[in-house]
């Protein structure tokens, strides 16, 4: 392995994605040195820019964030300096043919590795992959293409690109990537689930009475709104993000840690789920909103945004999974944009102790008193657990305290980026974390009917204040369900 060279091409070198994410995140690993010992990064755009010009642009973006007290300007250096670009359109076969030229002069007859990052939006993919595969792959190494969504905008235009991409690629060489299965508490749900002995047994119907799981930001769609009006927030978060999270917290015990058994599992569950039904559903879109002598934009105050838009920016949904374990719990997801918070948590409600001795010493309704397992994915992750403990001293009177695993006190680590980890997976050929075609299917499946009703019926959303907590409709909702969003109680 130490003869081969790895070549990562970033396509669409000078987007946003590339800015933010990719760049630094291979930078991080450079400095961790994680990455292969011959390795070699290509910017590939349509913009006439030299590698200088590159070089600077990615400088702007690169952190210390590994080691904030260290000058890290020598690491820099040499990481741009293993930054090369290439000019050309992502329709053309020749510019990828020279683009293969160039890789060949820096793999210098070892065994090459290419992984190409499609950061482009959407209608360039099948281009950019048929040429770099026809074009501009490997010869004696592997040849392997990062994608991220959107994946179509529902089944039948996922299942389009799906042929698209399988026409050039086979489904080993497709990395699907949803970042938000590189965070680390996402990562650690399977080991807290069947590493713990006291977890697993309780994961099902008989002691679980709902699971929310929740997204928020406390920012509007502010310059992305050409993109997101067309997807609108079930598609942009509740259909990959959420949904994923939901297949790993539900799914039976895997084979083993092998990527296909893991996603055979998640596919399974995603398969027992019922369809979602409009009045298990709720929409909301932000407005503007005056507070402390600023003014916050609505939604439809963006300029990319057309006036008259019906396009959620909130949504909340109850949705089910018809198997013997989960039968009849509600699973409540909830994501919003401009909302009072930015943070990601998934909310385990169990039933009430039955019989319970200790009625009326907690001084409040026994509803409160149940114990819930929350699992913070961000910002400051944590997994806690509140219980009920005696207050000390004389007497008997209860209170409500948690069990609390505050990574920062607890790890004195940096925890990587998603795209960290997910860049080194994907060089690796580790496969579990990315998701697989019948994945796709199996979400867009459960979504698409919905999508399809709110569409056609023209369904308003609710308006909400942008810095609020959202739409009143995502209560009712809840009750419906018998069901508390926890994110809002008091006791937060
Ligand atoms: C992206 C969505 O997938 O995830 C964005 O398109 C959203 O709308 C982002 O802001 C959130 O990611 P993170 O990692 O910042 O929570």
């Amino acid at each position: 392995e130490s003869e081969s060279t790895t070549t990562i091409i970033v396509v669409g070198a000078s987007g946003d994605l590339a800015k933010k994410k990719i760049f630094p995140a291979l930078f991080a690993l450079f400095y961790e040195e994680c990455l292969p010992k011959h390795f070699t990064i290509f910017g590939f755009a349509r913009s006439k820019m030299t590698d200088a010009d590159l070089r600077c642009i990615i400088g702007r973006t690169l952190t210390c964030r590994i080691d904030k007290r260290q000058n890290c300007s020598e690491k820099m250096e040499q990481f741009l300096g293993r930054c090369f670009y290439h000019a050309g359109q992502y329709n053309s076969e020749d510019d990828f043919a020279e683009l293969h030229e160039k890789l060949k002069k820096h793999e210098v007859g070892r065994i090459s590795n290419r992984l190409f990052y499609l950061s482009t939006p959407p209608d360039i993919f099948i281009d950019a992959v048929k040429n770099a595969s026809n074009s501009a792959s490997s010869a004696n190494g592997w040849t392997r293409v990062i994608v991220e969504k959107p994946f179509g905008r529902d089944s039948d235009s996922s299942a389009a690109l799906t042929k698209g991409l399988k026409q050039y690629l086979k489904e080993e060489q497709i990395f699907r990537i949803d970042h938000y299965l590189g965070k680390e508490l996402v990562e650690n749900l399977s080991v807290l689930r069947f590493s713990n002995l006291i977890f697993e047994p309780l994961w099902s119907r008989q002691y679980i009475r709902n699971v929310q799981l929740i997204f928020s930001e406390d920012f509007g769609t502010e310059g992305r709104g050409g993109y997101f009006d067309n997807y609108g927030i079930i598609r942009d978060i509740m259909q990959n993000h959420l949904l994923q999270i939901l297949a790993l917290f539900a799914m039976e015990a895997p084979v083993s840690l092998d990527a296909e058994h893991i996603r055979n599992e998640k596919v399974k569950v995603l398969r027992s789920m019922k369809l979602l039904k409009l009045e298990d559903v709720v929409i909301g879109q932000y407005k503007r909103h005056t507070r402390g002598g600023m003014t916050y934009p609505g939604y439809t105050d963006d300029k990319t945004v057309p006036k008259n838009s019906l396009t959620p920016t909130f949504a909340a949904a109850c949705l089910f999974i018809d198997n013997a374990r989960w039968d009849g719990v509600p699973f409540l997801m909830k994501a919003g944009k401009a909302l009072c918070n930015r943070r990601a948590e998934i909310r385990v409600q169990f039933r009430h102790v039955p019989g319970n001795l200790y009625k009326g010493s907690l001084g409040t309704d026994l509803d409160l008193a149940t114990n819930e397992l929350v699992i913070r994915v961000q910002p400051d992750e944590a997994i806690y657990l509140k219980i009920n403990n005696k207050i000390p001293g004389l007497g008997m009177r209860l209170d409500r305290s948690t069990l609390n695993l505050h990574y920062a006190a607890r790890y004195s680590k940096e925890i990587p980026d998603a795209y960290e980890r997910l860049l080194l997976d994907a060089i690796e050929g580790e496969r579990r974390l990315f998701i697989r075609s019948d994945e796709l299917d199996a979400a867009w499946r459960l979504f698409t009917p919905l999508l399809k009703e709110l569409e056609e019926k023209k369904i308003a959303p609710e308006l909400y204040p942008y810095g609020g907590r959202g739409p009143v409709g995502a209560h009712y909702l809840a009750a419906k369900y018998n069901v508390r969003w926890g994110d809002l109680s008091s006791e937060y």
